[in-house]
């Protein structure tokens, strides 16, 4: 593509999701070169060669975003808030999951879309109103003649997840009425610049965005933000409220401040992006040195939380079962099997951290709060984390 620059290089990297079992630890991995590049026209950041959906999410999908108080917190909170602000008759959400955020609401409220069906199965064997689709212009015109309009469409963590964005749009512009809100909550690129989190590039996050390259895409479909909430949800998220133009609802003074905060920033600017590769690449080089000292002195390393985010770090890193001796965590379908690309083993959280333990890599940093509020007993007995936001160090 003519108009793209692409700026930074996180090499050779696996499907960040595709937890192997033991039976495959011998095959040869598939592996993708994953480029990060900025559109010069749209402003909008995205990683070079997205993967098909169908490969990324199928029904064997492991996350759950109910795995973490954070998140279900999050979603309640915004669902009384909805209630209160917009008096939603009919709510749809896109990328439903495992039903956190829908229930919240009363079954004959909600409608939920979830292309996995292994977790879209979870919801509806609840009784609520769920479907196994992918999000665009076919789904929608399904759910219009099934439904009818919605007052309100929540995506969080999903349009991030889809190449095209013309389609997506397309697809809300179809079922939402024209008095409808649209809210979208996805990682904030001006936090990954500015704290360094070149893990939130993977090969699902096809786009990491800012309010400039948003409203970029949403001017064509005649949608306008109105609001936007600066979250501490996975290291830095936005939450964009969004109307049809023709709704004559003020904009917040929020939506200027975030336009300020961004071109003060330098998100306009190829130079910005330039300096934080090279951040990037100096965050490598850290990093391993810091493992390599700690493995050097016999000390035991262990990894807390699992994330898509995480197999970016490690696979870029080099950092594999020789440093890390095996990862924690919470969910069931990552247990027990391997981490992609370093073959990491996986187990079960038993409730603590063994006495064994002398530091511990921090995959899941986006719940550092939650995670170091659990783990007091070991921070007690003189454990430490390792972490690699803004900079890597010892904490
Ligand atoms: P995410 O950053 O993609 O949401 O993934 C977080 C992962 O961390 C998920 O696999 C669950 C795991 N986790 C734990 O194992 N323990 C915890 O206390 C928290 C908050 C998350």
């Amino acid at each position: 593509m003519k108009n793209k620059i692409n700026f930074l290089d996180l090499g050779f990297q696996p499907l960040a999701n595709n937890y192997l079992k033991k039976g495959q630890l011998n095959k040869k991995e598939k592996k993708y070169r994953l480029k990060i590049g900025i559109n010069t026209d749209t402003k909008l950041v995205s990683i070079n060669k997205p993967i098909s959906s169908k490969l990324m999410f199928n029904n064997k999908y492991p996350y759950r975003s109910s795995m973490s108080k954070t998140m279900l917190k999050s979603f309640k909170n915004l669902a009384i808030s909805i209630n209160k602000k917009f008096k939603p008759k009919k709510i749809l959400e896109i990328g439903s999951n495992d039903g956190s955020f829908i229930k919240n609401f009363s079954k004959k409220k909600v409608i939920g879309i979830e292309p996995c069906s292994n977790i879209e199965k979870i919801t509806k064997k609840k009784g609520f109103n769920t479907y196994s689709l992918y999000w665009n212009t076919k789904t929608a015109k399904r759910i219009l003649k099934k439904e009818g309009k919605v007052d309100l469409i929540y995506s969080a963590n999903t349009i991030s997840h889809i190449e095209n964005l013309d389609e997506v749009f397309k697809s809300i512009n179809i079922l939402l009425n024209n008095h409808g809100t649209l809210i979208i909550e996805d990682p904030s690129l001006l936090e990954c610049l500015k704290k360094n989190t070149y893990d939130q590039f993977y090969n699902e996050h096809i786009y990491v965005f800012s309010l400039i390259g948003i409203e970029n895409i949403l001017k064509k479909y005649d949608f306008e933000i109105f609001h936007i909430q600066n979250l501490e949800i996975h290291g830095g998220s936005n939450r964009y409220f969004i109307k049809k133009r023709t709704n004559k609802k003020p904009i917040f003074s929020s939506v200027n401040n975030q336009r300020k905060k961004e071109i003060n920033y330098g998100i306009q600017k190829i130079s910005t992006y330039k300096k934080f590769a090279k951040r990037v690449k100096f965050s490598k080089r850290r990093l391993k040195k810091i493992f390599l000292k700690i493995i050097s002195k016999n000390k035991k390393i262990i990894g807390y939380g699992v994330t898509a985010k995480s197999s970016t770090i490690l696979n870029y890193c080099k950092i594999d079962k020789e440093f890390i001796s095996y990862f924690i965590d919470t969910t069931k379908d990552k247990q027990n099997k391997y981490t992609p690309g370093t073959k990491i083993p996986i187990l079960k959280y038993q409730g603590f951290i063994k006495k064994d333990i002398d530091f511990v890599f921090l995959g899941a940093w986006n719940f550092k709060k939650e995670i170091f509020n659990k783990e007091k007993k070991f921070i007690k007995r003189g454990g430490k984390f390792i972490i690699h936001t803004p900079r890597p160090r010892i904490l």
